[in-house]
C-alpha cells in the first residue's frame, strides 16, 4: 500500500512537471501516421509528396529555397497551411504551396503538422561557405548575432529573441523557430515581409484583398508584427541575421533543454 501511494505520488509529480513541456511540445491533435503517409507519398493526383521538396528528413533545401519543417511548432505549421489554402500567404518561391495546401482537408493539415513536429532531425545549419561561393552577399553570423540578441537600436530594429526566443528557438504557439532554419529561406521571407510592410504597413488582408496582392509580398503575420520588424531591416541586416540564425544553437547556457528543436 505504501509503495502504491508512493508510485501514485510520483505519478502526480511527473504529471505536474510534464505540463509546461506538453504545452510547448506538440499542441495539434493529428494522426501522425496519416501525416507521415501524406508527407512521404502525397495524396491522390493533386498533392505531391512533401518530402520531394522539403526533404526526407524535413530539413528543407537551399537549392530549392524550401524551409526546414522538422520539429517546427505544429500550431505554426497548421496556420501556414491554412493561410496558403486561403491565399493570404503566397508561395513566391516555387508557386506550388497554395495548390498543395488547398488539396488537404483541415484534418490532413493537422496530421501532417503533427508528423513534421515529431521529426527531430539534427541540423547544423546551411553551409554558408558553400553558399558564399555563388553569392558574395552572404552575411556574417557574428554581426547577425547582435541583431538577434539586441536588435539594431540605431534604426529601430527590436531584438529577434524578444519574440522568437533564445537564438530563435521559438517561443510558444505564435512565434516559429527561426534558429536552425535554411539561410536561403530566411532571407527570402525577411525580404517578403519587408515588401509587405512597404505595400500595406501592418494592415490585415482578407482573402479577397489578397487576390490582387503582389506575388512578392508576405502579409499573413498577425497584426503585422513581423512586417513592422522586417520593414526596418537593411539588406545587410537581413543577410547577417539570416547567417547567424541558420547556425544558431538552440541551447542556452545553464538550460540544456531546447523547448522546440534539438
Ligand atoms: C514543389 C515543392 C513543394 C512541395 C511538394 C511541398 N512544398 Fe511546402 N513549401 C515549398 C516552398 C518553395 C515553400 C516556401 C514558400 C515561400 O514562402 O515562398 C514551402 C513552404 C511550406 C510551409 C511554410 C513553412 C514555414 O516555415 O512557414 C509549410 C508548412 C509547407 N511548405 C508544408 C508542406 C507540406 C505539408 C507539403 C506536402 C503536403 C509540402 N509543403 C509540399 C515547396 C514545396
Ligand atoms: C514583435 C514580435 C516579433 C519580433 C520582434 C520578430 N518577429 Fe519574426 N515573426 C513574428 C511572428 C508573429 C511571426 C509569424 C508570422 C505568421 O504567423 O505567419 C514571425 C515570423 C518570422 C519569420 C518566418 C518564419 C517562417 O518559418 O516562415 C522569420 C524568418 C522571422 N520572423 C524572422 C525574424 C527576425 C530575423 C527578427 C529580428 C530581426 C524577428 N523575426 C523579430 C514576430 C516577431
Amino acid at each position: 500500500m505504501k509503495r502504491l501511494t508512493m508510485t501514485m505520488g510520483m505519478a502526480a509529480i511527473t504529471a505536474f512537471l510534464a505540463v509546461p513541456v506538453l504545452a510547448s511540445a506538440g499542441e495539434v491533435t493529428g494522426d501522425v501516421d496519416n501525416g507521415r503517409k501524406i508527407y512521404q507519398n502525397g495524396k491522390g493526383d493533386n498533392v505531391p509528396a512533401c518530402q520531394g521538396c522539403h526533404g526526407i528528413d524535413g530539413l528543407g533545401s537551399d537549392d530549392m529555397g524550401t524551409p526546414r519543417l522538422a520539429y517546427q511548432v505544429d500550431t505554426y505549421i497548421l496556420k501556414q497551411l491554412a493561410d496558403f489554402a486561403k491565399g493570404i500567404r503566397k508561395d513566391n518561391t516555387m508557386f506550388q504551396m497554395n495548390d498543395i495546401a488547398a488539396g488537404l482537408t483541415e484534418q490532413e493539415m493537422k496530421d501532417v503538422a503533427a508528423y513534421v513536429h515529431t521529426l527531430k532531425t539534427p541540423f547544423i545549419g546551411s553551409d554558408l561557405d558553400k553558399l558564399a561561393k555563388d553569392d558574395p552577399s552572404v552575411g556574417d553570423p557574428a554581426k547577425g548575432k547582435m541583431i538577434a540578441e539586441f536588435g539594431a537600436p540605431d534604426h529601430g530594429v527590436p531584438a529577434c529573441q524578444s519574440c522568437h526566443g533564445f537564438h530563435g528557438r521559438s517561443a510558444g504557439r505564435l512565434y516559429p523557430a527561426i534558429g536552425g532554419q535554411r539561410y536561403t529561406y530566411l532571407k527570402h521571407e525577411l525580404e517578403a515581409f519587408r515588401e509587405g510592410w512597404r505595400a500595406y504597413g501592418s494592415k490585415s488582408l482578407s482573402a479577397a484583398d489578397a487576390e490582387s496582392m503582389d506575388d512578392a509580398v508576405r502579409v499573413n503575420d498577425y497584426m503585422g508584427q513581423m512586417r513592422a520588424v522586417a520593414g526596418r531591416l537593411t539588406d545587410e541586416d537581413i543577410a547577417n541575421v539570416a547567417a547567424f540564425l541558420t547556425v544558431a544553437r538552440p541551447v542556452a547556457p545553464g538550460n540544456p533543454r531546447s523547448p522546440v528543436r534539438q
